[in-house]
């Protein structure tokens, strides 16, 4: 029976100009190009310059994705923003982004999961679209991490990244099979429990204040390759699709080793993998759109290929979203 799909109409994003090396790091806190390569993967990483907010990344992202679709900003009626790291407490960085575009109908808003938060956004989205509801949206990543960095704290200033990917989807009627294009299944989950695990100390209702990423590196890993395996294996049974099925493994960019601990458990060949974490560090819920954009740019995602996202990060919050290109 036929059905609705939020199918990728095309995709973009933007990193700041600024990159900062492992090497320039190591001059400010007590690391070395070595440690950092060795236990994350990241060689440098984009930091936005002084003024330049979430919502200018997330411009620029949107503006590329929406050129890559070949469609105008006026056809959009659904922007949804997946940030921690807003430009304000309120309103949503959405809102600056939907009149930026000078759009001026439809809704806009943030939706926060932290790492989580573009395959959260796209399950919420895709949900929206299916009912009916929205016809074609704008599924946007954006942070700027360095802002909230302690930039004196070496277990955590030297994996994180500022930069911003967007999606734009469209409801599509499709035949209702695994061969159908758009997103065929979304898995989200979240455990509360380990919310001290990864967190921010402060926030407007706790310390009036914005905070800084607070972590323990080490309980983070350990959880990590369990978590996105899990949600994973619901997206294979949820399809009736295996790992050999798969064409492109779109990770979240958090650490080399529980990307590649994650495709040799799920039995995914490493050239199925994009990897960005070496160039980007972990910029968060911009990760897989930034990943996704650069796999489109230079050809290797193409149209009618079975594409696999997850991401587990803060709260904790994860999930797994399959969707053919
Ligand atoms: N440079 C040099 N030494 C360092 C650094 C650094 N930047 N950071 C920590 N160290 C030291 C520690 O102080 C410690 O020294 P000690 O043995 O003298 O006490 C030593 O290195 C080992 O520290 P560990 O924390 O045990 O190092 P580990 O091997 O666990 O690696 C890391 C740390 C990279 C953070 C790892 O735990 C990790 O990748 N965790 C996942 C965290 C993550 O990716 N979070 C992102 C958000 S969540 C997500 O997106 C999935």
């Amino acid at each position: 029976m036929s059905q609705i799909r939020s199918v990728v109409l095309g995709c973009g994003s933007y990193l700041p100009a600024r990159i900062l090396s492992n090497d320039e790091l190591a001059r400010s806190v007590e690391t070395t190009d070595e440690w950092i390569v060795q236990r994350t993967g990241i060689r440098e990483r984009h930091i936005a310059a002084p003024g330049e907010m979430t919502s200018d990344l997330a411009l620029h992202a949107a503006r590329a994705a929406l050129a890559n679709s070949h469609v105008q900003a006026d056809s959009i009626d659904l922007i949804v923003l997946a940030t921690s790291t807003p430009d304000f407490t309120f309103p949503a960085t959405a809102v600056t982004v939907q009149a930026g575009l000078g759009i001026t109908r439809g809704a806009a808003f943030d939706l926060q999961a932290v790492c989580s938060g573009f395959v959260y956004a796209l399950s919420v989205t895709d949900a929206m679209l299916r009912t009916g509801m929205y016809k074609r949206a704008l599924v946007i990543g954006a942070e700027t991490f360095s802002r909230i960095l302690d930039w004196n704290d070496r277990t955590t200033c030297v994996l994180f990244g500022d930069g911003a990917g967007a999606v734009v989807l469209e409801a599509q009627e499709q035949p209702g099979t695994t061969a159908d294009r758009g997103i065929l299944t979304t898995h989200l989950r979240s455990d509360g429990r380990h919310k001290s695990k990864l967190y921010v100390d402060g926030g407007p209702s706790s310390t009036q204040t914005v905070g800084h990423l607070r972590m323990e590196g080490r309980e983070v890993f350990k959880h990590a390759v369990a978590m996105i395996t899990d949600v994973i294996y619901d997206a294979f049974k949820a399809t009736g699709t295996s790992a050999e099925d798969i064409d492109w493994f779109v990770p979240h960019q958090a650490n080399k080793r529980i990307i590649d601990g994650s495709a040799h458990k799920l039995g995914i060949a490493p050239e199925k993998v994009v990897m960005t974490v070496d160039r980007h560090g972990n910029t968060s819920a911009a990760s897989i759109p930034l990943a996704l954009a650069d796999a489109v740019a230079d050809r290797r995602i193409k149209r009618g290929h079975l594409v696999l996202l997850e991401a587990m990060g803060g709260g904790f919050t994860w999930g797994s979203a399959m969707l053919r290109w």
